[in-house]
């Protein structure tokens, strides 16, 4: 069997679908290229029948992308297909993606039908899409729900109709990889001509599994997985791409292979995450902002022995420039000597050992340590402050005004004051102090996060910066969260200024 698995991204589609995190078709179109450059081989572009938004989107998406099969959602009913069809005039390489419930539940909840009219009614789609275009996956919707008998019945019909990819989705999310596993087995042994389809998985991620029931899937023949980026979708989500692309890179042994560039992996998924205004979780796999990030001194210590003890993933192979040490009371000498080394510091064992007691009680204080607190403790007496400090801050914002911000901060013991206008408050606040600075700031990660959810409650900001080709990262808590946002801003720009 061939060792090549297709991904089949459905961030545009299954991932748009959730609320609030719809794009225009303008930001689908940049997402679609980062798609293109990351090396997906087909991307989901749209349901064309439910929005005339959708529609445009396919044909606009079918216009700028040039490698990458594009493929249009319909349910099997021929309006949908003609619709889909209609928007995919200007693929280089097309697909229409249709199907129906095969489940008990949709059968005879959903659809109010039977087993016989189904299988009929799966054909007639396949056949219909066939007329337009030569690619066409069937997909029977809660098939993780579905008798193997049954589905095989289904798998077998659209198959001898002409389908060239047969999707098995998980549409709940309710398989166990092994079940899943056995299900793919089972359609592979059962169903005649199946040699004839690509079987592709499509997992939704209810219980936490669908990565590994993709994975699953994978090693009992499928070939193609149906992904999101950062694992957006439906409630809790689809099979993340970052996760089943670095899954198939790390584990030689199961001798696969995707055409995923994993160094564009990083950017993309931070590209999705701002447009679509979605966080990433911290502690996600491969793409959250502690995933290479080690806070214990055990950990610490063993990273910088070698990478290798704690990582099973080069950070730079997914486009994370490097690990990070977080300082917390949890850390030992090595990693404390290794930041004050970035740092400029070079302290002698019997320094370490002096100081080290000293850090452990900061540390505890303060929770997370930072650059300035470590100079402090190298010397300072207590009482240094930062380069560059907030003094002041005023917005205007309001529904029918132009948002402008007067920045007031002590910059190198001078006082400098500068107004801007920007998309809100944040953003103008930000512009105006990238005019005193007269430097290049890219802000790489913004995140607020509020604690308890209460309008009274505080909002802490992370904020990653770049400057030069290297990363600067801030926090700030206020419950003002411009305030707390402009805070962040400088107290990651603090760290090169
Ligand atoms: O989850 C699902 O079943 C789907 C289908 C429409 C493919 O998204
Ligand atoms: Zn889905």
């Amino acid at each position: 069997m061939d060792n090549r698995v297709y991904i089949f991204d459905t961030t545009l589609r299954d991932g748009e679908q959730v609320p609030g995190c719809q794009l225009n078709t303008i930001e689908k179109i940049e997402v679609a290229k980062a798609l293109e450059a990351l090396g997906v081989d087909v991307i989901e572009a749209g349901f064309p029948v439910s929005s005339p938004g959708d529609f445009i989107s396919v044909v606009e998406l079918s216009k700028a992308i040039q490698q990458p099969v594009i493929c249009a959602l319909t349910r099997a009913v021929e309006k949908d297909i003609d619709v889909a069809a209609e928007a995919l005039q200007y693929a280089k390489r097309k697909r229409i993606h249709t199907g129906i419930g095969t489940s008990f539940y949709h059968i005879k909840y959903k659809l109010n039908s039977n087993e016989d009219e189904i299988v009929e009614r799966a054909v007639r789609a396949v056949r219909y899409a066939k007329k337009y275009v030569e690619d066409v996956e069937f997909y029977a919707e809660d098939a993780g729900r579905t008798d193997n008998q049954y589905l095989a019945r289904v798998v077998e019909a659209v198959i001898k109709a002409g389908a060239t990819v047969v999707n098995i989705p998980d549409t709940t999310g309710y398989c166990l990889p092994y079940d899943y596993g056995e299900k793919i087995k089972f359609l592979m042994e059962n169903v005649k001509d199946i040699d004839k389809a690509v079987i592709s998985t499509h997992c939704h991620n209810d219980l936490g599994m669908a990565t590994a029931n993709s994975i699953s899937g994978v090693i009992n023949g499928a070939r193609q997985v149906e992904t999101t980026i950062n694992g957006i979708g439906e409630r809790a989500g689809n099979t993340s791409l970052e996760e089943v692309a670095m899954i198939i890179k790390s584990h030689s042994g199961l001798d696969l292979e995707t055409g995923i560039d994993s160094r564009k992996i990083f950017s993309t998924s931070r590209l999705v995450s701002s447009l679509m205004n979605m966080p990433v979780q911290p502690n996600k796999a491969i793409v959250g902002r502690n995933a290479f990030a080690h806070s214990s001194g055990i950990h610490q210590d063993g990273v910088l022995k070698n990478r290798e003890n704690y990582e099973i993933i080069d950070p730079k192979d997914v486009g994370v420039s490097q690990s990070s040490i977080v300082l917390t009371a949890r850390s030992g000498r090595a990693a404390l000597k290794h930041r004050l080394s970035l740092l400029g510091f070079k302290p002698s064992k019997a320094e370490l050992d002096k100081i080290y007691p000293k850090f452990l009680i900061m540390a505890d204080k303060n929770k997370n340590i930072k650059d300035e607190d470590l100079q402090t403790l190298m010397g300072g007496n207590g009482s240094e402050e930062k380069r560059i400090q907030l003094v002041s801050l005023q917005v205007v914002c309001g529904s029918n005004t132009i948002p402008s911000a007067t920045v007031k901060v002590r910059y190198n013991d001078e006082m400098f004051t500068e107004s801007a206008s920007g998309n809100g408050p944040v953003d103008a606040a930000f512009t105006a102090i990238k005019q005193i600075l007269k430097r290049k700031v890219r802000l790489e990660e913004f995140l607020i996060q509020a604690i308890t959810q209460g309008s009274d409650d505080v909002g802490k900001v992370h904020i990653q910066v770049e400057n030069r080709g290297k990363l600067y990262y801030g926090f700030s808590a206020h419950t003002d969260i411009i305030t707390a946002s402009v805070e962040a801003y400088l107290d990651a720009i603090s760290k090169f200024v």
